[in-house]
């Protein structure tokens, strides 16, 4: 008949956990061999851990790996994003700006001087949307540069008048010449310059950095 060992309970008098090998709270202590095996694997388990940590070489390429990752598509994004709040250049001008009609339109050399005569002074949308004379030469051809028709004193539209070859300003009474110098006040200064080039026929302005061959003068306008 098999014989089962009485098994620890907190009731068993110290003689009995004794004899039974009980711990003091009355539980069963783990044998010896049990000892053993937990301690290996704690060390097993310990090792493992350690071996699972990679060292700092292997970290650093990975937190680049993870950089990269992450940085691209964020950079390949940005680009666009931030390029939407850049204005355009106009295509094909250069860094100019090519002369807009009453329209809208492109403006062309040849169209234009089929329309307008020799010693024309009309008006075009020029640099920053200003209202911008072209001068139609003797030759049919365009005038190397255009004239702001925002008055210098304060800031009327100056009409030409073909009558007398000069500008005059309607609001106070300045006046300038055919060249757009001026020649009565109150406007203290000329009107301004812009640069025009013709690119494939087109008609574009661009700023005037240099000398005023009017005045001599830096331009007051750059
Ligand atoms: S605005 Fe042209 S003279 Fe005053």
């Amino acid at each position: 008949m098999m014989a089962f060992a009485a098994p620890c309970t907190a009731n068993l008098a110290p003689s009995q956990r004794a004899r039974l090998g009980c711990d003091v709270r009355g539980l069963a202590k783990p044998s010896v061999r049990a000892q053993r095996r937990a301690a290996a694997g704690r060390v097993q388990a310990s090792a493992i851990a350690a071996e699972d940590v990679p060292d700092m070489n292997k970290r650093v390429v990975m937190n680049l790996l993870l950089a990269g990752a992450i940085g691209a598509p964020v950079a390949l994004m940005a680009v666009p994003y931030i390029g939407f709040f850049v204005p355009p250049r106009p295509a094909g001008t250069g860094g100019g700006l090519t002369a807009k009609d009453a329209l809208g339109n492109d403006v062309t050399q040849s169209a234009w001087v089929k329309s307008h005569q020799p010693g024309d002074h009309s008006l075009v949308q020029g640099l920053k949307s200003d209202a911008t004379y072209l001068i139609v030469k003797a030759d049919s051809t365009i005038e190397k540069y255009g004239l702001n028709a925002v008055c210098t004193h304060l800031g009327c539209v100056v009409p030409w008048v073909g009558t007398e070859n000069k500008f005059k300003c309607p609001c106070h009474g300045s006046q300038y010449n055919n060249e757009g110098k001026v020649i009565r006040g109150p406007a203290p200064l000329s009107l301004a310059l812009a640069h025009i080039n013709i690119n494939d026929d087109l008609v574009v302005f661009s700023d005037w950095k240099e000398t005023d061959f009017r005045t001599g003068k830096d331009p007051w306008w750059a």
